[in-house]
């Protein structure tokens, strides 16, 4: 069972994107197992539908939805889905990006339509899914916003310039929405993850740079998606109600920034 701040999150309907896979199932998961209920908005319709499936079969609340964030009318149709049904939006945690997919190159050798691509969904889908939300949440004076960016932007990891590049905006749009949305009892922050070894294999990180990034944190061992849920489900609360426009690096103090 989770331990979550102020007595879990009932009822409280949490978009997680991404989540067919990685971080987005585990802090789906997560938010299921405190009360909430999960949105799994997902890409992939057979992933997205698979995490709904194992969420419920496990007791808790979910509702899969295919959606690509890149694309404004299937944002807009997911919001309009998730608000028919429940009412309401309390949290949004923007958690897809291309990530996992992505070959290491230098970045004279990335093709234009890979580095769009990656912009595309990765800064301008993160806006979109802000944008479709504000305004249910606005109506309740409530809402959570969680962006998730990525320490590799800390560290200035190389060979994947347009992913780095993608991720730091996320923290200046953090910083600027979390101004024009605070009055209206609206929080947002940006979570930045060291590398996180998921069930889903990837060429970002090597056995050698695995080794290298664990000898640089405080608490030497590889970070696990578990590392990251109380960090979101704490952004998430009513515990957080005064942070917002904040950067957080779950890291294993692999950086300090
Ligand atoms: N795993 C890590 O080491 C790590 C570290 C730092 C930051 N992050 C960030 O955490 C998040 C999740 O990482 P992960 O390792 O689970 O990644 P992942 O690549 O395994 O999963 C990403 C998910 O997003 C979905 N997705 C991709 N494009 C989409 C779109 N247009 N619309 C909807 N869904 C889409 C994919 O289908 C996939 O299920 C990403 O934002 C990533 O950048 C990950």
């Amino acid at each position: 069972m989770i331990e979550s701040p102020n007595g879990g999150l009932p009822d409280r309907v949490a978009i997680v994107t991404g989540a067919g896979q990685g971080l987005g199932r585990a802090f789906a998961r997560a938010f299921a197992e405190t009360g909430a209920i999960s949105i799994v908005a997902e890409i992939d319709k057979t992933r997205g539908d698979n995490v709904a499936r194992e969420i419920e079969q496990a007791g808790g609340q979910a509702m899969p939805v295919v959606v690509d964030i890149g694309d404004e009318k299937s944002v807009d149709a997911m919001v309009q889905a998730v608000t028919a049904k429940f009412g309401r939006v309390d949290i949004l945690v923007n958690n897809a990006a291309v990530f996992s997919t992505l070959k290491m190159r230098p970045f004279t050798e990335i093709p234009l339509d890979e580095w769009e691509r990656v912009l595309r969904v990765n800064i301008t889908g993160t806006y979109l899914c802000c944008r479709a939300v504000a305004a249910p949440m606005k109506a309740r004076g409530w809402g959570r916003i969680i962006n998730i960016s990525s320490g590799s932007i800390t560290l200035g990891r190389p060979n994947y310039l347009h992913y780095t590049t993608s991720k730091s905006a996320l923290i200046g749009m953090s910083r600027s929405m979390a101004r024009e949305l605070g009055p209206s009892g609206i929080t947002v922050n940006a979570i930045l993850p060291g590398a996180t070894f998921t069930e889903v294999p990837r060429e970002t990180v090597t056995e050698a740079q695995k080794a290298q990034l664990i000898a640089m944190q405080c608490v030497p061992r590889a970070q696990t998606p578990g590392d990251l849920v109380g960090t979101v489900l704490f952004l998430a609360s009513e515990s957080s109600a005064f942070v917002t426009g904040q950067s957080i690096t779950v890291d294993g103090g692999c950086t300090h920034s």
